[in-house]
This record gives C-alpha cells, sequence and structure tokens, in this order.
C-alpha cells in the first residue's frame, strides 16, 4: 500500500503521518511550502505540481487541468490512498474518479460544524466551547464526506486562533496516522469495498 500526502503549508500533519511509519510514496504540494523540505528531509520523494503553472489563485486558475496533473502524479507514483494533510487546493472530480472513497481529509473542527477555510476562527466567533477535528473521506462538496474519525477539543478562556488551532492539530496529529492505518488495514484486507463504506466513530 502506498500513501500519497497533499500538502500546503507547514506540513506539522504530514512529520506526524511519516513518524507514524505510514508508508508515505511521495507528497505533492500545490506551491512552495515547509512540507515539501520536511518530505526531503524524511529521504520521502516530493513533487511541487505548482498552481502557479495553471493560473495560480485567482480566476485563471484551470482547475481541471491541475487535478488532471495532480492524478497523473499520483498514479505515476503508484499511489493506493491519497491524504490531504493542510492542502489549499479545491480539486475538481477528477482525482476522486481516479480514487474512488481513496482520498482522505483531516478538518479542524466537529463536522458538519464550522466548515471551510476558517474553521479555527469561526468556532471562536461563534462563542463555541467546544470544538476538534474530523478526519473524513473528501469527496466533491468540500468539507462535507463520511466521517472516520472524530475528537473534542476544549475552547479555552483567552485562546486566539493560533493557540486554538495548536490545540487541534495536537490531536489531528494522533488521530489522523491513527486513522490512515486504519483505513490502509481495511484496503488491504477488503480492497474492494475498504473506503467506500465509511463507519462513522464519533
Ligand atoms: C490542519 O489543521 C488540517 O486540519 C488543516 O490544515 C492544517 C494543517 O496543518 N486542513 P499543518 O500545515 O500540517 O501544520
Amino acid at each position: 500500500m502506498r500513501v500519497g500526502v497533499l500538502v500546503s503549508g507547514t506540513g506539522s500533519i504530514l512529520e506526524a503521518l511519516l513518524h507514524a511509519d505510514l508508508p508515505v510514496a511521495v507528497v505533492v504540494a500545490d506551491r512552495p511550502c515547509r512540507g515539501l523540505e520536511i518530505a526531503s528531509e524524511a529521504d520521502v520523494r516530493s513533487v511541487l505540481v505548482d498552481r502557479r503553472d495553471f493560473g495560480g489563485f485567482g480566476e485563471s486558475f484551470d482547475r481541471r487541468r491541475y487535478t488532471e496533473e495532480l492524478v497523473k502524479t499520483l498514479v505515476a507514483n503508484n499511489v493506493d490512498l491519497v491524504a490531504m494533510a493542510g492542502f489549499g487546493t479545491v480539486v475538481s472530480k477528477e482525482l476522486h474518479d481516479a480514487y474512488p472513497g481513496r482520498v482522505l481529509n483531516t478538518h479542524p473542527a466537529l463536522l458538519p460544524a464550522f466548515p471551510g477555510w476558517h474553521a479555527v476562527e469561526d468556532a471562536l466567533a461563534a462563542g463555541a466551547r467546544v470544538t476538534g477535528c474530523t478526519v473524513h473521506l473528501a469527496t466533491l462538496e468540500t468539507d462535507s464526506g463520511p466521517i472516520l474519525a472524530q475528537e473534542q477539543v476544549p475552547i479555552l478562556p483567552g485562546d486566539t486562533a493560533a493557540t486554538l488551532h495548536e490545540r487541534i492539530k495536537t490531536v489531528e496529529r494522533r488521530l489522523y496516522p491513527a486513522t490512515v492505518r486504519r483505513v490502509l488495514k481495511e484496503m488491504q484486507e477488503d480492497p474492494v469495498s475498504a473506503g467506500l463504506t465509511a463507519r462513522s466513530r464519533p
């Protein structure tokens, strides 16, 4: 089993996946970022499929062509399971067609609460006392695929987005590797249906 990890940022979740000894075959980034350096330092193959070569970050971004290139890269590296770890590009259906039920994501809130890019800020602004993280199957509709694992994280008085996000990520660094491992095991035991039938484990 070979895992492809998609990153855009600081890569601390990627680091946790690597420390958990998961079979990460390739790390793909959509922009230059620390995640690529973490991959190189760990002697894991890293590839930059740069958004700037596909129209960048504005209206002119060619999402379909970008996703096709991403799929090409994952397939060329014989990836079986895709794990998004702070990936900042919304992909089009080509990725899900190539990896049906085989794309995982971790989100810093208790979905379906607080979907979207600003989940941590939104939880704070709503005055919530508890938030958390969710590992789920990624589907075409952002942050709404079947939930694989969730864990609560308290919001403490005086929290900023930074302190709260770090508390959430501490949990993600444990929960995501454990869930990826579980999915890989299910894929090995039952390659046909694993991943397609997500089990909710609050
Ligand atoms: C995580 O909180 C993840 O849920 C979100 O992006 C963050 C990635 O953190 N999608 P890092 O860049 O791996 O530190």
